[in-house]
Formats: structure tokens, C-alpha cells, sequence
């Protein structure tokens, strides 16, 4: 029967305005909380005291981390050591501005181990993990990106204390000694290419400097790629470079993908199928997320090659990954003949001309030869 009663069709958007159990956590700790679909520049984002954790600090909800992800912004005054902390949860640290040293160690009086960062290296502190992070500097503040996944371990466990207040371990975690040797490469047999290694670590000092990189044709522009795996954790990331007057192909996927710029200047498109276009303009220490299934691409207008860090979500929530290349890519022969018209126009503005080969937008298996990937 199509008869819909007032009650049923009015509780979904009930349920939606229901804040969820992490939302609620963020309200609670009165630092500001951003929105929208980017963040044009996090060295210079607003933040606000965090009394308890001693430092400033904002909550990034941009819409396509849809409740899946959490990045948050900590801010370290000059020579302060923030008190120690811990989550349930593995968690991703990139250094956005500033240097200083993290101190990670188990239980009460475990063995302590210290390293030390600088802006662009990105850290990764395991679950149950005590840790403590100091700013090196007498002068500059540490601008710190977080990323893990709480707001949907929230929605299944509603207490923030289990999160903060567990020391559970993982042995196998503890019987590795040193955890922050330095990154191991390890080969998958990718029948894409022999280079094709996944970098495993948690700690990796300069992802602006990062040069281990593999080809990565698929998604086209003559771009360079690199995936991380933190060891331990079901986290992972990826570094993705392009070469200057390039852009890559439209892709899609699921939600809680958040992406921060350590190098570059360009911009990207976003839009849900058959939608309107979300342009974001983004440059050093940009953070955007594309929203669940909504095609993005990024363009590079600047005049260096331009790297965009990706954290991944979850894995299995949403399709997070490209599930149907033919339907979830959008090759260069069939873009809309505006995306070439605007990026010509964008270099045009900068002096630049695009350096995209004319038998990419006719072929669609164009092979690009990599001989202007410069990075
Ligand atoms: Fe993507």
C-alpha cells in the first residue's frame, strides 16, 4: 500500500537531528567546531582553549566526514609539554607547522620511547599508548592535524571514557621493540608494476620531501603515488603527486577520506552525480573531504608539482574505495568540455599553460610516458 503515515515520514529527519554520541562529546569540550566542505588553511584556522588538555584546539566536521572520521587541530604553545593521553583508538598525526618530539609509552611506567618532528612529518601513536607531545620551540607555536576514527567507534560504544581511560595494549604492538624504526617497504606483487611497494611505519619525517614513489597511470596526469600502512593498525594512507600543468581524472568513492595538502597550489572540483559544483581552492596545509560518492578532481595551477596527503577511512564502511573503475572514473574523453576550458583559464590567469597531452583527450587508454613528472 502507498499510504505513508505523518509519524513515519517525520522520524528519519527526527533521528537525523538527534546529535550522535560524538557530536556530543565535541559539544561537551566548548572547542570550536568547523564545517562546510573544506578548510582553507589550518595554520591559520580559529581555535579555542581545551583547558583540560592544555592546549587550543578545533574540531574539523566537514561534511564528507559523514560521522566516520574525526580530524581535530591542537595547537602547542612555545616550549609547553601538553599532559600525557590516550585513546582506545589508533591514531594519525600530521605536523602542520612547528617542531617538537612525542614521548609514547605502555601502561604506568612502561619503557619510554621519544622522537622527535618538524612541519610535514606525519606520526602514528597506537591504540592503549600513553603519549605526551612537547613543542621544541621557545618562539613558534606546533600547529598539529589529527586524524582517527571515533565518531563511529562512538556510535558504538557512547562512552568517551572507554576511549580515553582503556590501557589495553596489543602485545604483539609491545613485543615489537622500537616502534618507530624507521618505514620498511614491502612488495605485494602488484601486477601494476614492480615499484608498486606499500610503505610500512609510524613514523615518516618529511611528507613534503617524500620521494619514494611509485607511477600511478590509472588515474592519469602522469602522477606519482605512495600508500603507507601504519603498522598494527587498520589505518592507512596515501600520498598522491602530480606534475605542474597537469590534472587528474574524476574519481568517486564513500565518506571520511580527509585530505590535507603538504605542498602545492591548485584546486579541486567536487559534485555529487548530476549536482552542483563545489570548487575548493587549496594550497600548503588545505584540508578538504570529499563527501560520500560525489565526484572530485584536483588540479594543479601552481608552479611546482603539487602532493595532496590523504587519510583513509574505515575500511568497509560506504565503499570507501573505487568499486566500479567504469563507473566511478571519469577518463578525459568524456569530461565535460568545461573542466579542460576552466583549468586552461585558471594557468591562463598564472602566466601557465597546460601541459596536458592533446591525445589524452581523445584516447581514452592514453598512456602518459611520465617524461614530465619532474617529482
Ligand atoms: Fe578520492
Amino acid at each position: 500500500m502507498a499510504t505513508t503515515s505523518k509519524q513515519q515520514t517525520e522520524a528519519p529527519a527526527e533521528r537525523q537531528r538527534a546529535p550522535s554520541p560524538y557530536e556530543k562529546w565535541i559539544a561537551s569540550t566548548g572547542v570550536p567546531v568547523h564545517r562546510g566542505y573544506f578548510v582553507e588553511d589550518v595554520r591559520t584556522l580559529e581555535l579555542g582553549p581545551w583547558p583540560e588538555r592544555e592546549c587550543d584546539a578545533a574540531f574539523l566536521a566537514l561534511t564528507g566526514q559523514e560521522g566516520i572520521s574525526e580530524a581535530r587541530v591542537t595547537e602547542i604553545a612555545p616550549a609547553k609539554t601538553l599532559p600525557p593521553l590516550r585513546y582506545a583508538l589508533d591514531e594519525i598525526t600530521y605536523v602542520v607547522e612547528g617542531r617538537g618530539m612525542t614521548t609514547v609509552w605502555p601502561g604506568e611506567n612502561g619503557p619510554k620511547r621519544t622522537f622527535e618532528w618538524e612541519k610535514h612529518s606525519m606520526f602514528m601513536v597506537p591504540r592503549g599508548f600513553n603519549y605526551q607531545l612537547t613543542n621544541s620551540s621557545g618562539t613558534t607555536p606546533v600547529r598539529l592535524l589529527h586524524y582517527n576514527y571515533m565518531p563511529i567507534a562512538m556510535n558504538i560504544v557512547p562512552d568517551p571514557k572507554f576511549f580515553f581511560e582503556s590501557d589495553y595494549v596489543n602485545p604483539e604492538v609491545l613485543a615489537e621493540g622500537d616502534l618507530y624504526s624507521e618505514a620498511t617497504a614491502v612488495s605485494r606483487n602488484d601486477p601494476r608494476g614492480a615499484d608498486r611497494v606499500w610503505w610500512y611505519g609510524r613514523f615518516f619525517p618529511d611528507m613534503r620531501a617524500w620521494d619514494k614513489l611509485h607511477t600511478y597511470q590509472e588515474r592519469g596526469a602522469g602522477g606519482h603515488r605512495v600508500g603507507v600502512v601504519f603498522s598494527g593498525s587498520q589505518m592507512w594512507s596515501h600520498m598522491s603527486v602530480f606534475p605542474v600543468g597537469t590534472y587528474k581524472k574524476a574519481h568517486r568513492h564513500g565518506p571520511g577520506v580527509v585530505i590535507i595538502i603538504p605542498a602545492g597550489e591548485g584546486y579541486s572540483i567536487m559534485w555529487p552525480e548530476g549536482g552542483e559544483r563545489i570548487v575548493i581552492p587549496w594550497h600548503e596545509a588545505s584540508v578538504f573531504v570529499p563527501p560520500s560518492r560525489w565526484f572530485h578532481q584536483h588540479f594543479n595551477v601552481g608552479g611546482e608539482p603539487a602532493r595532496y596527503l590523504a587519510f583513509h577511512a574505515v575500511r568497509g564502511i560506504g565503499g570507501e574505495r573505487v568499486v566500479d573503475r567504469a563507473a566511478d572514473q571519469i577518463e578525459y574523453p568524456d569530461e565535460e568540455t568545461f573542466v579542460r576550458e576552466k583549468f586552461e583559464a585558471e594557468l591562463a590567469q598564472r602566466g601557465l599553460k597546460s601541459l596536458m597531452p592533446e591525445q589524452a583527450y581523445t584516447d581514452p587508454s592514453y598512456q602518459f610516458g611520465y617524461e614530465i613528472a619532474g617529482d
